[in-house]
């Protein structure tokens, strides 16, 4: 479906729950989130209930997100729900990949295609640190196991804290010299935890790509928000995501979903529309408001300029 903008919107990324196994300093607060009342989540037929509404206005591909998605109760039937929906073509999860090992073979059954694996630092005391206690073995297993699997293309998502995991950036470059996937740098966005914290914590990636000349530009993809580099003789590529410094809202195809099912036009942005009136109390359609939403995609965000007001929902809650 076309919004106001002429953008097609055909992606659809859904929060499936907004609690996690880990407690990254930049997404989550130390204590975690309170765990809100059961019923305020979205059961998992209501998930696969709004991907059908949703495919039926044009989405195509879905990406399941969290927190983190595979510590959700029902998680390979929402996979295999979603995957089995007419019209779906792409079904895909961000994941920090602590489970991976655990679940990639039944996710990979009920029709998962691939998978964005979180991962900042490969150092084990970096990398518990960053997560207050996560053990970055059980996720370099994970990867492994996506790779056996073919759960390809598989991304890596990093993102690079001032003072923190500056040092990591050619080791995790380098992890395309060894694996035939994608490591992906996104700029710290100041939402949620890190919406306090000062400037010094800010790197621009302007300045993380500066710092590894050996990178050779490679051909923009059309409709990809990440630019493509490519060490020498590396199996795979090294990609930027720049959400801070350059707008892709020209190109933004998508829609969320939280957990507890509000509907939000734009990641930065408050507006939500909720969808619970629609699906517990037959108020209105769900068609209805997803066109809603879809109208309302503003034309772009407002994150560097005066009139942004900071998102204060956690990354946690809407799923990145
Ligand atoms: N800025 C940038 N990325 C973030 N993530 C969580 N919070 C932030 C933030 N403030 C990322 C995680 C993970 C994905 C789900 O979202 O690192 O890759
Ligand atoms: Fe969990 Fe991802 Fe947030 Fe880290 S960034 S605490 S892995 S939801």
């Amino acid at each position: 479906m076309k919004d106001t903008y002429r953008r097609n919107i055909n992606y659809l990324r859904i929060s499936v729950t907004d609690l996690c196994n880990l407690r990254c300093k930049y997404c989550m607060p130390e204590s975690g989130v309170d765990k809100i009342q059961h019923c305020e989540v979205l059961s998992i037929e209501e998930i696969i209930k709004i991907a059908k509404e949703s495919a039926k206005l044009g989405i195509r591909k879905v990406r399941i997100t969290g927190g983190e998605p595979l510590v959700r109760k029902g998680i390979i039937d929402l996979v295999k729900g979603i995957s089995e929906i007419e019209g779906i073509e792409d079904v895909a999860m961000t994941t920090n990949g602590l489970l991976l090992k655990k679940y990639g073979k039944e996710l990979k059954e009920a029709g998962l295609n691939r998978v964005n694996i979180s991962i900042d630092s490969l150092d084990p005391d970096k990398y518990r640190k960053i997560t207050r206690g996560g053990e970055v073995r059980q996720v370099l297993e994970g990867i492994e196991e996506a790779l056996k699997l073919g759960l390809h293309p598989i991304k890596l998502n990093t993102v690079i804290i001032g003072g923190e995991n500056e040092a990591d950036i050619p080791n995790l470059m380098n992890l395309t010299k060894i694996y035939p996937i994608d490591v992906r740098f996104i700029e710290l966005m100041p939402i949620g935890e890190a919406s306090t914290w000062s400037k010094e914590h800010f790197i621009s990636n302007e300045e993380v790509r500066n710092r590894v000349p050996e990178l050779v530009p490679l051909n923009q993809e059309i409709g990809s928000p990440a630019k493509y580099y490519k060490l020498p003789g590396a199996k795979g590529r090294v990609g930027f995501i720049d959400p801070i410094s350059s707008h892709f809202c020209a190109e933004c195809n998508r829609l969320r979903v939280t957990f507890d099912g509000k509907l939000k036009p734009c990641l930065h942005s408050s507006q939500e529309i909720d969808l619970l009136p629609a699906l517990r109390e037959g108020k209105e359609s769900l068609n209805k408001l997803l066109k809603e939403a879809v109208n309302s995609k503003p034309e772009k965000h407002l994150l560097d300029t005066e009139d942004y007001e900071a998102v204060t929902r956690n990354m946690s809650q809407i799923g990145g």
